[in-house]
């Protein structure tokens, strides 16, 4: 196994050949840009890791890790619809630099050419890679529901929440690293295990990737900061501040999450400062934690060498302090 910098390398510049100059090109072109964006390339990074934890080159892992990136990116495009987002990766998203209908059929294009690259895949890797995407896709479908519904919805729960981002996010990341382990032909214990890893790792991703919504620093975060206060997103930040704040500020968290305002910038100030004033924002933090190392106790259950585990929990570390 290798450094973390040496998968994201074999990733680097691995997407924007993919779809180059193929006709038409308002189907193409979007597809190239998205790609060409880059991001952290988490994904990908995960998949080839997991198949050299259970030894094997992560060459073969190359169109198992690009399938779930390019389904990530597909995602993404239809996020940015369903959440009205302006910018993604710091660029003007698909829908708003072409139009929605540009934005729909590119994605679903890309859902794809996502499948299409587990036929370099002999016919048994194949069935099982398959057998996990198709899972693992409609699962990400089903939380991207829940997440529409919750916006007008005032009596989410906690656990509501964390059903909601597991299927939107977390499968997804437990699925990548599944792949590899797939890919890698290793046990059927092994592969749960790698994926429950994920799954809690995903968790405290999209945890922090709410925080970040709000806190983020506009400079660099890449996307629209309080995006989520503005589409009256049921966050784990909102969530907490309902419960901890005094009835009077909960009152006025209730009535902005019912409003839709033209400007939103006195919105977005003053359900930050109910986040913070409430402890909603440290509770975030704490929650963040807790995943990130029920992810290191199930890699602690892991029968692999000690030098392999340090480098997985060296990732979840480093996501943890991210700030994109
Ligand atoms: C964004 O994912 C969508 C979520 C599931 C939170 P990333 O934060 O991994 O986005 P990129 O690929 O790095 O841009
Ligand atoms: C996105 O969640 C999850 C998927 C794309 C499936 P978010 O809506 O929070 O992701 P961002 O913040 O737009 O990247
Ligand atoms: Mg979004
Ligand atoms: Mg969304
Ligand atoms: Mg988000």
């Amino acid at each position: 196994m290798h450094s973390i910098s040496y998968y994201q390398e074999k990733i680097a510049n691995h997407f924007t050949q993919i779809v180059s100059n193929k006709e038409p090109k308002n189907l193409y072109e979007p597809i190239e840009y998205i790609l060409s964006l880059g991001g952290k390339r988490m994904r990908p990074v995960l998949t080839l890791m997991a198949s050299e934890v259970f030894n094997v080159d992560c060459e073969k892992a190359i169109p198992a890790a690009t399938a779930v990136e390019v389904f990530h990116n597909f995602s993404l495009i239809h996020d940015d619809i369903m959440d009205d987002a302006p910018l993604r990766r710091g660029n003007q998203t698909v829908h708003e630099k072409w139009d929605l209908n540009t934005g729909i059929l590119s994605g679903d294009a890309m859902l794809i050419l996502a499948y299409q690259f587990f036929e370099n895949y002999e016919p048994k890797i194949f069935q099982a890679l398959a057998k996990l995407f198709s899972k693992t896709a409609l699962e990400v479908c089903e939380g991207q529901q829940y997440d529409v519904d919750f916006e007008t919805r005032d009596d989410v729960t906690i656990p509501e929440y964390l059903k909601m981002i597991e299927y939107k996010t977390a499968v997804l990341v437990g699925a990548a690293m599944k792949m590899g382990a797939i890919v890698a032909e290793t046990s059927d214990e092994n592969a749960d295990l790698i994926y429950d890893f994920g799954l809690n790792l995903g968790i405290a991703f999209q945890l922090q990737d709410d925080y970040l919504d709000a806190f983020g620093n506009p400079e660099t975060f890449g996307k629209q900061v309080g995006g989520d206060i503005i589409e009256n997103k049921k966050t784990y930040l909102y969530l907490k501040a309902i419960e901890f704040s005094k009835p009077e500020e909960k009152q006025q968290l209730l009535h902005l999450f019912s409003i839709q305002p033209t400007d939103n910038k006195d919105k977005i100030e003053s359900v930050k400062g109910i986040f913070n004033a409430s402890g909603a924002s440290e509770a975030t933090k704490k929650a963040i934690q807790d995943f990130t190392f029920k992810a290191f106790e199930t890699l602690e259950k892991m029968d692999i060498e000690a030098e392999k585990k340090a480098i997985l929990k060296a990732f979840g570390e480093n996501l943890m302090g991210r700030n994109v």
